[in-house]
Order: C-alpha cells, then structure tokens, then sequence
C-alpha cells in the first residue's frame, strides 16, 4: 500500500498528536515486567476500573489480548462460540489453533451479532465425548466486518447469560468498545459485567501508537502474564507507550463523536451515487461498508484507482470500507467521498 494523504484504509492508522508525544516523553517509567513501571501500572489500573474489573495487563497489541484470552480460558480441544466475521477468527492467523489448540464454531449473527438462541442450538452436550467441549464465547464490540455495529446491551447480556448457564468463559473483543461506549452513552463496565476477561485498544480511534489493555480477575490475570512472559510480551520501559494510552482516556474519548459523524458524512455522501447501497442510518460508529456490487466496478478496482489519487480505502468482498480517526476532519471526508464517486463513474 503506498499512503496517500487520506488514509482511511483503517483507524489503525492514527497517529499520536503532538500533545499525546510530549505525554509520553514526560512519562515516568520503570521495568514492566517487575511492576516497576509507574505509568503502566496507572494504565492498567484505569483500564480495569473502567471494564468492571479485579485488575489488568498491558499488552503490545488487541491481537494478543485476544490470544492470550484464548490461552487461558481454553485447553486443546475445546470450543470456542464466535459470529463468522470476528477478528479472532478470520484475522489471527489462525492463532487460536495454533497457540492454544481450540476450535472456533462460528455462528452467522446479524452484522456480527449472534443470538443466545444460535448460541444455545451451536453449545455441544457436556457428557457427549465424541464432541468438542465448549468453553467459551467471544463477542467483539463494536462489531469490525459487521459494519461497526453496537451490539446492544440487552443482546450482550442474554448471550451472557446463555453462555453462563452453559459454564462457557465470556470473553470481549473490545478493539473499539470505546467507540460503542460513545455511540450509545452506556458506560464500558455495564457491556462488560459478568464477562471473564475484556480489552481496548489504544491503536486505533484512541490515536496511540502501540498497545492493548486485557482486564479480569486476578487469577484471570496472573496466568495471562504467564501467557504474556511465554509468548514474548513481557516488556521493560513500555510506560511512554502506556502514558499514550493515559493521556487518550483523558483527551481522545469525546473525539469518538466526530469520528462517527464524518463516518454518516462519508455515507451520506456516496449515498447520492444511485448504484450505492449504504443507508447512513445504518452507520453507527466509525466503520463505513459501501456496497458497490450494483456498479460495474470492484471494490479492488476502485481500491486500485483510488490510491493513484491519495486515498486510501479498504476492500472487503462486495464492500469498500472506510474508517475515520482523530486525525480525519470532515474537509478530508468530503473530498474522500467526491473521489470515490468520480472513480465509480469513470471506471464504469
Ligand atoms: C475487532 C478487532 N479485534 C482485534 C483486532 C486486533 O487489534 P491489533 O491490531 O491491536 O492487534 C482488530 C484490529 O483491527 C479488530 O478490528
């Protein structure tokens, strides 16, 4: 990918601002990995009391938050309850297999959301030993490939408790919870209660360069930090990294709400396009999925055209996605969105 001057290929690509930089040169710091960092200590001491939790670890990044969850909570062999489009699944490289032997049975929700009843009707018969054992679920809040969509909290909590019933871990992928934290003003620890383990990044809308904050128990969280040591993630002076992660709790949460309106922008835009299916209602947060698959054009074609203009732009299946971040104003947006128009017409 060459990068063009608006990326909006992911909100991965933010980038820390000038403020956020000098919080992390001033940040005071020590060995991570023997608790001696004071920043990342303070990190994971908000992180845990914002998702309801006993306590917390850093982590370099949201892809090893989910790993490491898996690697605690599950043994080889056993099942894991996911919508078809979780990152865990299709993103990973096929981590859960390969690090902790699980399985993952993938349940077709709506936009990324299961029900407890597909839940239930997918759970295996705990004395059947010819199947694998389910252990746990994994619900990803905002849902990525299923639009940003918030899961509402009425759904999280009778998957919760579907789960429960059955003894299976919950787990959340919360790679851009904060994002539904804003969109639907409920606070993170009420998506998060009865869960065993949780996580943010800081990568992506929060505008930090690096890292994840997985939350749990304390037993929960000590053979995390097992897990962590194993797999190469203990650090030393993380805390500049954790002190960008501080200084976006306390800056870069309100931004959210301009990121989910130049995301509606953005959708209203292209809607004027008569072969474009996107209903802007329908946008909830900072992910725009374009369906062009009416237009002559593939989402990779324009893709293609639309990096030779400086735009960046992603392409899954039928869809072009777009993603907003901090440092994405609406100028940007409205230019983005007359590209991608002009690209459709003069390819079609
Ligand atoms: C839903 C979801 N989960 C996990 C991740 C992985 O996060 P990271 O890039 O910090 O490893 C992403 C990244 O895009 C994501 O969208």
């Amino acid at each position: 990918m060459k990068e063009g001057h608006i990326n909006l290929y992911s909100d991965t690509q933010s980038r820390p601002t000038a403020e956020m930089r000098q919080a992390m040169i001033d940040a005071p710091i020590g060995d991570e990995q023997k608790f001696l960092d004071p920043s990342v200590n303070a990190l994971c001491e908000y992180v845990a009391d914002l998702l309801g939790m006993e306590t917390a670890v850093f982590l370099p990044s949201g892809t090893m938050c989910n790993e490491i969850a898996v690697m605690v909570h599950c043994q080889p062999g056993d099942e894991i309850y996911a919508d078809h489009t979780a990152h865990i699944l299709n993103f990973e490289t096929g981590g859960v297999a390969a690090l902790s032997g699980a399985n993952i049975f993938t349940l077709d929700g709506e936009n990324g959301v299961f029900t407890a009843e597909q839940l239930a009707n997918a759970t295996r018969h705990p004395q059947d030993r010819y199947a694998p054992r389910s252990r746990m679920i994994s619900v990803e809040q905002t849902a990525n490939l299923g639009g940003g969509k918030v899961w509402p909290l009425e759904a999280i909590r009778s998957v919760r408790d579907a789960a429960k019933e059955r003894h299976l871990k919950c787990h959340m992928d919360g790679a851009r919870l904060m994002n539904a934290v804003v969109a639907s003003g409920i606070p993170a620890k009420e998506f998060t209660q009865g869960f065993d383990s949780a996580w943010v990044d800081l990568s992506k809308g929060l505008g930090c360069p690096f890292g994840g904050v997985l939350a749990g128990s304390q037993e929960f969280i000590n053979e995390a930090w097992r897990c962590k040591q194993r797999i190469g993630g203990a650090m030393r002076q993380a805390g500049m990294m954790a002190a960008a992660g501080l200084y976006a709790f306390e800056h870069n949460i309100n931004k959210l709400a301009q990121d989910h309106a130049n995301a509606k922008l953005l959708a209203k835009i292209v809607n004027t396009h008569p072969l474009i299916e996107i209903d802007p209602d329908d946008v909830e947060t900072n992910l725009v999925f374009i369906d062009i698959s009416k237009t002559a054009v593939s989402p990779h074609q324009v893709m293609n055209e639309l990096e030779k203009v400086g735009i960046n732009i992603g392409a899954f299946g039928k869809n072009l996605r777009a993603v907003t971040y901090l440092n994405i104003d609406s100028a940007q947006i409205e230019e983005a969105g007359e590209q991608i128009l002009n690209v459709i017409n003069r390819l079609s």
